[in-house]
Formats: C-alpha cells, structure tokens, sequence
C-alpha cells in the first residue's frame, strides 16, 4: 500500500515538473507609454525581457500612470502609445503564455498600495532621491512641482512589492528608485511584521548602439531607429549614417573606431568584424558598400521581430486579448496581497 501511493506520487511529481517549468522566482519590470521603441530601448531591456520570461515567473506592465507623473497636462497619445508598446513588446518576443502583461491603471490595487506607502514614507527620502532633483533640473518647461510626480517612487515601490518581486530588471538610472523600494518594504515589515520581501535590480548590460548621427540614440535628438522600422526604412537609415569623416575617396584609409556603422558592425555582425576593421583601415573597401553589409545583416536580425509584428497587425484585436487576460492575471496576485497587507496593518474591518 505504502510502495503504490509513493509510486503515485513520484509519478505526479514527475508530471507536474515536466509540466510546470520551475521558475526561480518573480520577476517585474515596467516601462513608460512614450511611444515607439528604438534600437537603444531594445537592447537596454526588451531583449532582456524576453530571455528572463523562461526563467522566471514574468509581470510586465504599462507604467501609464508614471506617464502622468511629468505628462499630465497632453495625455492625447497615451492610449495610442500603450496599443504601440505592447506591439513592440509581442513582436520582440515576449509571449502571453509565458508572461503576464498588463496595464497599471486596470489593476486599482496598485493605486491603493501607493496611499498606504504615502502614509509610512517619510518626506525627506522623496525630496532626496537623485531621480527627482535631476527631473526638476531637466524639465524645466514643465510644471512638475506636484504631489505626485514627489510620490513617483512611492508609486513604483507599489508596482513591484504588490507582486512580491524579488527582482527587477532595470537600467542603472532606476537604481535610486530601487533603493528606496526597499528602503519602503523594510519600513511597512518593520510596523506590521514581514509582508514584502527586499526585491533586488538586475542590471541589463546594454549594447551600445549610438544613433544614426554617431550621438546618443534618443528621441530628442531625431536620430533613432525604431523596432518597428521596416526593413526599407532600415536600409533607408543605415545609409544615412556618419562614417569616418576623413574617408573621402574609398582608398583613403578609415579609422572604424569613430565610425557610426562600426559600432553597429560589433552589435549585428561580429563573426566579420577583423575582416571589416582590416579593409577599412586598409582603404580597401567603400563605406556604400560596408553599410549594405550592415543593412543586410540587421534586416536579417530582425525578420523575426518584422514577421511577428505583420501578424499582429493582420490581427490587431489580439493586444486587447492580451491585455485582459494579462490584466485579470496580475489583479489576481495584486488582490491577494492587498488582503495581506489589510490584515498586517489591522485595517481589514469587515
Ligand atoms: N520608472 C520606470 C522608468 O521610467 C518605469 C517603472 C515604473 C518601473 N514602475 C516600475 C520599472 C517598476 C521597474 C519596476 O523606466
Ligand atoms: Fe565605417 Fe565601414 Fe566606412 Fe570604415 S568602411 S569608415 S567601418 S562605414
């Protein structure tokens, strides 16, 4: 009797762990509605993303409500701008059944985790943290002097403790906000006993890719290549780049260290980067011809990324179907933490 029921049991366990994928743990990021991601967005986090959805058990969402924070006063592309995000983020490869994508502002408890954190985070670590000096800085044109881009990181602490994340893949500009994530969760267990554990940054080694005009890849600038460029506007774009501007006639000797398209070469074509540095130094080829090598091989890295963004355009009703279920998903979780966190402050009444 004893040997049949282990014998059982073995044979679940071993269904369930073929099954199941064991995930070593939770994982959450988030990105702002801002439109169209390029290149440097890609390599900076998507790409990421879609290599940690396998390990990890995955929540990524439209931060719509950060939006807000600077941008309150023209919310006319928001909508657009989300329908577009989660087109980039499905055509990269990140898969609905492997990860659970959604929108902030549809899962309310996010909202009222804040409040909670606005009642236990003291003042004076919103008024220090680096991110919202530099913003008032930068952001001049705006008014930005609000009580809610001030709670900004009270917000994000939220997004991530509501989940229970243990990690969170961000670049190095979201470290301060990290910190006092934590800083947020040690200060509500140290009140109402361990309910949030200390989610940790995972640092995403970005690829440098500058930006057509050899400056930083960003969008002030005009300079970006979008993921959703076309294989003719990439060709269209990479022909455009600066090269080596002491390269006049092709036998002149180049110097792919301050060329534009040389930086791309390491990124998409490593396997012929001696050849191309040799022949470039060397004056033995033309920059026309080095960039239709570079042209070909991105096309070719991104058919798969093109292919899956034809379809979902072909089927555009498919993102609302992601986002509800992703939605309905993530308020489960998001839900079950908020009875916790109820019950631990003793405000669960009734
Ligand atoms: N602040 C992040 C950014 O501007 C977006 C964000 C909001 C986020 N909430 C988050 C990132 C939670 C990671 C985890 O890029
Ligand atoms: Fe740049 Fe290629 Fe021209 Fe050399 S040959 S300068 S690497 S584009």
């Amino acid at each position: 009797m004893k040997a049949y029921n282990f014998r059982q049991t073995v044979k679940r366990y071993l269904q369930q762990e073929s099954e199941l994928v064991v995930k070593k743990g939770t994982i959450l990021s988030g990105m702002r509605p801002t439109g169209a991601l390029h290149l440097g967005n890609y390599f900076g986090a998507l790409e990421n993303w879609v290599k940690l959805q396998d390990d990890y058990e995955c929540f990524f969402f439209v931060a719509d409500w950060h939006a807000l924070t600077t941008g309150y006063e023209d919310t006319s592309e928001i909508k657009n701008n989300i329908n577009e995000l989660v087109i980039d983020w499905i055509s990269a490869g990140l898969d609905p059944e492997k990860c659970t994508i959604f929108i902030q502002s549809k899962v309310k408890e996010h909202a009222e985790l804040h409040l909670l954190f606005s009642m236990t985070t003291p003042l004076s670590w919103l008024l220090r943290c680096p991110t919202y000096k530099d913003q008032l800085n930068q952001l001049k044109d705006k008014n930005i002097t609000t009580y809610g881009f001030l709670g900004y990181p009270n917000l994000q602490a939220a997004d991530i403790l509501i989940y229970k994340a243990g990690f969170v893949p961000v670049g190095e500009d979201q470290l301060p906000h990290l910190e006092l994530t934590r800083e947020i969760a040690r200060r509500f267990n140290y009140f109402y006993g361990q309910v949030f554990p200390e989610p940790q940054a995972i640092l995403t080694k970005a690829k440098v890719l500058p930006g057509t005009d050899g400056r930083k890849m960003s969008k002030s600038y005009g300079n970006t290549i979008a993921l959703s460029d076309s294989p003719d506007i990439l060709r269209k774009k990479v022909s455009t780049m600066v090269t080596d501007p002491a390269r006049i006639k092709k036998d002149d000797p180049g110097h792919p260290e301050v060329c534009t398209v040389f930086s791309f070469h390491k990124v998409f074509n490593e396997g012929e980067l001696p050849e191309i540095e040799a022949s470039c130094r060397g004056g033995k080829i033309g920059c026309v011809q080095c960039k239709r090598n570079l042209a070909d091989k991105m096309v070719q890295y991104f058919e798969p990324i093109h292919e899956r963004r034809q379809k979902i355009l072909e089927k555009p009703e498919i993102i609302k179907e992601v986002l509800h279920e992703g939605n309905k998903r993530a308020e489960i979780t998001a839900k079950k933490t908020m009875e916790e966190v109820r019950s631990a402050m003793k405000i669960d009444y009734m």
